[in-house]
């Protein structure tokens, strides 16, 4: 990662803050910029009253910093989201789960009337699908989510030794240029075993911040 793009993700955390209300709760993505971010919403103690993290990564840097952590459940709908993503299109469908906290994330993007993602340039793409695809699979599925995923043209590459913060394993798919974000989430979803598909298409982002300028 060249200093460049680190530089872009610390604008795009900074950006980002200017988008959180005082006093709300806010739900929390995870992966180095968000880091920048956390960090950044560290440094203004006490501005929002609690977060709802995607990860126990998130969870322990924002325990750091003395904020608040809660359970989804216990606050209903939020209404500002803060996460990073891998890729991501001209119509702000993203690839997420390089991480492999892409099911917690996808259940807060859901929950969450506003969703703001920070990236840096390089993950801007026409078409997604050149950062292998992250799919969260329950660990006696593998081999036949793998099947499946190559029975569709893609490569399922195990990402030997991660265990996901729900228990299951990651299965990384090269080699497919997705020109139908939306039908293909659709479809990977139906494939029984698959917890999660990291294609954040159905619900897309809505505001890219790109280092400290906004994707119109
Ligand atoms: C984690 C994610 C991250 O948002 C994604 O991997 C980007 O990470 P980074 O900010 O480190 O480049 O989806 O599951």
């Amino acid at each position: 990662m060249t200093a460049d793009r680190e530089a872009q993700k610390r604008l795009a955390a900074e950006r980002a803050l200017t988008y959180v209300e005082a006093g709300s709760v806010l739900g929390v993505g995870t992966g180095s910029t968000v880091a920048y971010f956390i960090d950044a919403l560290g440094a203004r103690r006490g501005l929002i009253e609690a977060a709802v993290s995607s990860s126990e990564q998130s969870t322990a840097r924002l325990q750091r910093h003395g904020i608040r952590v809660r359970d989804l459940n216990s606050v209903g709908r939020l209404s500002l989201y803060v996460d990073g993503a891998d890729e991501c299109d001209t119509h702000k469908r993203l690839i997420k789960g390089g991480g492999g906290a892409l099911t917690r994330e996808k259940i807060i993007a859901a929950a969450s009337k506003t969703f703001v993602c920070m990236i840096d340039a390089a993950k801007r793409v026409d078409a997604l699908g050149k950062f292998p695809l992250p799919i969260e699979v329950i660990p006696m599925a593998r081999g036949h989510v793998a099947r499946e995923i190559a029975r569709r043209g893609g490569n399922p590459v195990w990402r030997d030794g991660f265990v996901t913060d729900n228990g299951n394993i990651i299965l990384d798919v090269h080699g497919w240029r997705i020109d139908d974000p939306v039908a293909l989430e659709a479809d990977l979803d139906q494939i029984t075993g698959v917890v999660c598909v990291g294609l954040f298409a159905k619900r897309p982002a809505d505001i890219v911040l790109i280092g400290d300028s906004v994707m119109e």
